[in-house]
């Protein structure tokens, strides 16, 4: 069985083997150097139509392959989180290839195939704060063109009065024709406009940028001559890297706008010039011992600016919550000088300690809000919020996700919305924003980063003036249907409500809504009358909206609010609102969730290339190296330290190896597919007997596939693959993507690598460095389980028993003899044992830091937890 590594795909080059064979393009003659790689990607546009906040862009990159072999193309498109995907077309040589886009699952079995025939997959990755990433890889004949387009939508919602549209520009290298094209109609009337690029100041881009706009209609157009690409007169690399952001607003003379096109309507509503309803606000603040540091000193930070904000009229209280819960004061207290004055002092004075108990601190700062209104402490035109931050996950007190979120929803009774703030990525982030969502508020991601005082205070600008609560839209009984979400806690200051939906009589004269909401002195009711001939006559008159676009902006709030109240549904529930979604989102051509984007060969349904699929929020993890979503994630990393994470729990469970440096212990046996990993124990340098307190990691790992015939063994220097009596070595040094049927490696240098046969089974190994001249610790590897659902159920090993399902019941949480980690009772495989709170940290994503995950920790070399005892592990040799 002959091996050939086909087609080995050099990402990136370190020992420059391919520059040499590259033909002298004539541009490069010219002192141009156009083409990198063997690449020449001559032409990247991106196209943008605004019809009433509803955008439709474009991304077309046109490259041509100049070196006289078969090249790689990749095309990258960072894109926003809320767009979905509605097109994407690959022009190879003339010949298109069209995207398709299927149910998830049916596209999977297409992807699975794609990739065990060797095809490259394309994938929408997490990326970012407000970005995600699309990536296609096609192998490109040499001469050969080829085009890539990408066609993404999104409804822009209003912040702090306007709206913006993100568009990363990041083309590596110097492109002829480069030009973004963007044209805004918005029938009310642009009140303003603008348009900046992150990574040059305007005056610098001169005639590169035009911005204009008059009356209904605006343009933006940036378009960098060769010249103005460069990162410096006589640099070839480009300057272009960052975010092109256009931000605009419309005349806002009414209050509301109506617009009618083919039986579809949509309904912006966003009155001006209220006064603003009195906040009674309480803040629930994680103080936990993981706040320390940077953390708590930009919570101080960002809870002064919002002190700074408050107005006289508000009522507020701190509730802090760590193990236990303090407050500020026992009772709301009005926003007087004094007692700003006052909580500043005490704002200032907040420590961090301890463990997290989110239930009890959530339900103080309920009751309080409660207990204010019914004893009339605070205003009878008031409105009640509760902003609650966190870093991590609840480990004490009541720490069962949904049963903190019972209680809270029964708490708060729908009288009053929650927000959550989630800080940083060591917490359980879909639980955050399930809890709000289900309280009438939402969640955000607040980044662990310089500027995060700054998004504290820009997330409560955003809730800070609320002109209305309980806002009703109403439209006449039996005229409308398949209406949008119409009602909302509030209406808050720079934002708009947006309602859409399909009329009965498509013939109708009159069209007239209601909008009812209380405001800071009286209730309010706005009433907006259409003349649907005018109407439609002034909007078509335009020529200038894209076909049927308030169709598919009804369509796209639609399916965003149905993906999100299914968040929160079960059974029967969740599988209509499931199904209904889907619905819309293959006919309306989006990549939602639900769906995935399959690329398939002409007349050959058969033969798909590529994928676009839609990654979720929820722990930051594995998406950044681009393996697939799958959340198990055995792994062990560190001085053996075994993690099992039970998704269906939110829980992880985890033990240690003892054992003395040399051992090999199998980590999974799988005898269908025949895989078969093990490790070798390293010590440290010095190593001290005492097995108590020695540390021990991974050295060396073998992975073993029997069938291929095909052996990898990693060690900290370097990385050996055989195929049978071949061998091939990379260094660590090395940054390759190597890949063959149903096999693909791939060394990230000095990072880790990822290790997939097929999809279904992936691994990462993960290369942790220490000083060389560490007197005590040297290099040691991590490896994590990403993907096994294509393992057999006979699989074992020490992680391979963990990937079949099991559960776990944890009993009697009590305080242990650190006071920081409780002890508690599991019950697992048919064992009862004691174990603690404890975490461990996924070095995946960054191997410095981690991340932490907390977990139960088994004692005694995971005695109960794994099937046998731990030296039935110990075999004689890697391979
Ligand atoms: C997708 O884009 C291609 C190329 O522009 C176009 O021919 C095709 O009609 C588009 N498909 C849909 C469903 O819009
Ligand atoms: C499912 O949705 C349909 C409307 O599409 C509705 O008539 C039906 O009652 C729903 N069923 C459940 C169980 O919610």
């Amino acid at each position: 069985m002959a091996f050939v590594w086909w087609p080995c795909l050099v990402l990136t080059l370190f020992f420059g083997l391919e520059t040499s064979g590259f033909p002298r393009s004539p541009l490069r003659l010219l002192g141009v150097s156009l083409v990198v790689d063997g690449i020449e990607v001559y032409s990247t546009k991106i196209s943008c139509k605004v019809t009433s906040r509803f955008a439709h862009n474009v991304v077309t990159t046109r490259a041509v392959n100049r070196a006289d072999k078969a090249k790689e193309v990749s095309f990258d498109v960072q894109l926003p989180k809320t767009a979905f995907i509605t097109n994407f077309t690959l022009t190879i040589d003339g010949v298109i290839y069209p995207g398709n886009i299927k149910e998830k699952e049916v596209a999977k079995k297409q992807y699975e195939k794609a990739v065990s025939q060797g095809k490259t997959a394309g994938l929408v990755k997490a990326s970012g704060r407000k970005l995600e990433k699309f990536t296609v890889s096609v192998n490109v004949a040499a001469g050969s063109k080829v085009t890539f387009e990408l066609t993404y939508e999104e409804l822009l919602k209003r912040h702090k009065g306007k709206y913006e549209m993100y568009l990363k520009v990041q083309p590596k290298q110097l492109v002829r024709h480069f030009e973004i094209d963007a044209h805004i109609f918005e029938p009310q009337g642009i009140s303003m406009l603008d348009a900046e690029a992150s990574f040059i100041t305007n005056d610098l881009l001169g005639s590169a940028l035009t911005k204009s706009f008059s009356g209904k209609k605006g343009r933006v157009s940036f378009k960098p001559s060769l010249d103005q690409q460069r990162s410096c007169p006589t640099c070839t690399d480009s300057l272009l890297n960052g975010d092109f952001t256009i931000t605009y607003d419309v005349n806002r003379e009414s209050p509301a706008n109506v617009q009618i096109v083919n039986g579809y309507f949509v309904h912006f509503f966003a009155p001006q010039g209220l006064p603003v309803v009195p906040k009674n606000i309480v803040f629930v603040i994680d103080v936990s011992g993981s706040m320390y540091g940077r953390k708590m000193q930009q919570t101080r930070d960002a809870l002064l600016k919002i002190l700074e904000d408050m107005k006289e009229e508000d009522y507020l209280n701190f509730i802090l919550f760590s193990g236990d819960v303090t407050t500020w004061k026992d009772h709301l207290v009005q926003a007087t000088p004094d007692n700003l004055k006052e909580a500043r002092a005490f704002v200032r004075s907040i420590k961090d300690q301890g463990m997290t108990n989110i239930n009890d601190g959530l339900l103080r700062g309920i009751s309080m809000l409660n207990k204010a209104r019914e004893e009339k402490l605070v205003p009878e035109r008031s409105t009640s919020i509760v902003i609650m931050l966190t870093d991590g996950d609840a480990n004490t007190g009541e720490s069962r996700p949904e049963k903190i979120r019972e209680n809270v929803r029964n708490a708060i009774g729908d009288k009053f919305p929650l927000y959550n703030l989630g800080f940083g990525d060591n917490l359980n982030y879909n639980f955050l924003d399930t809890m709000a969502l289900e309280n009438n508020g939402f969640a955000r991601r607040i980044y662990e980063d310089s500027d995060a005082d700054l998004q504290l205070h820009g997330f409560y600008e955003e809730v800070a003036n609320p002109l209305l609560t309980s806002v009703e839209v109403e439209y006449p009984e039996n005229a409308i249907q398949d209406l949008t979400k119409n009602n909302y806690p509030h209406f808050y200051d720079g934002s708009e409500i947006v309602v859409a939906g399909r009329l009965v009589d498509r013939d109708m004269n009159n069209f007239k809504a209601d909008v009812k909401g209380h405001g800071a002195m009286n209730d309010l009711t706005f009433t907006e009358e259409v003349d649907m001939k005018e109407m439609e006559a002034a909007l078509k008159e335009q020529g200038y909206i894209f076909g049927n676009y308030i169709e598919r902006l009804w369509a796209y709030l639609t399916i965003e609010q149905l993906l999100e109240k299914r968040k929160n549904a079960y059974g029967e529930e969740k599988e209509n609102l499931t199904a209904q979604a889907l619905e819309l989102s293959l006919k309306y051509n989006f990549v939602t969730p639900l769906t995935s984007m399959v690329v398939t060969k002409p007349e050959d349904n058969e033969n798909q290339a590529a994928i676009a699929d839609k990654p979720g929020e929820g722990r930051q993890r594995a998406e950044s190296l681009g393996t697939s979503p799958f959340s198990d994630v055995p792994s062990v990393d560190g001085d053996p330290h075994f993690i099992i994470q039970v998704p269906e729990k939110d829980d992880a469970l985890c033990f240690n190896i003892d054992e003395d440096p040399g051992t090999v212990l199998n980590l999974i046996q799988d005898p269908v597919t025949g895989l078969t990993v093990n490790g070798k124990i390293i010590g440290d340098k010095g190593i001290s007997p005492d097995s108590k307190t020695r540390k021990t990691y991974f050295g060396k790992l073998g992975i073993a596939n029997a069938q291929m015939d095909f052996r990898i063994e990693v060690t900290t220097d370097k990385i050996t693959l055989w195929n049978g009596d071949e061998r091939s070595t990379f260094s660590w040094l090395d940054t390759i993507m190597a890949t063959r049927v149903g096999l693909s490696v791939t060394i990230n240098r000095k990072k880790n690598m990822v290790v997939s046969f097929g999809d279904g089974v992936s691994f990462v190994i993960v290369l942790h460095q220490v000083w060389k001249k560490h007197p005590v610790h040297q290099d040691f590897l991590g490896f994590y389980v990403v993907d096994s659902h294509r393992m057999s159920a006979q699989t074992h090993g020490l992680l391979g028993q963990f990937f079949h399902p099991f559960d776990f019941e944890v009993s009697d949480i009590h305080p242990g003899s650190d006071p920081t980690k409780p002890d508690a009772t599991i019950v697992v495989k048919n064992h009862r044992l004691t174990v603690t709170r404890g975490s461990q940290k996924d070095f995946r994503k960054d191997v410095r830091v981690g991340t932490k995950v907390t977990c139960w920790f088994v004692h005694n070399n995971g005695e109960g937890l794994i099937d046998g005892v731990h030296t039935d592990y110990i075999v004689p040799s890697l391979f």
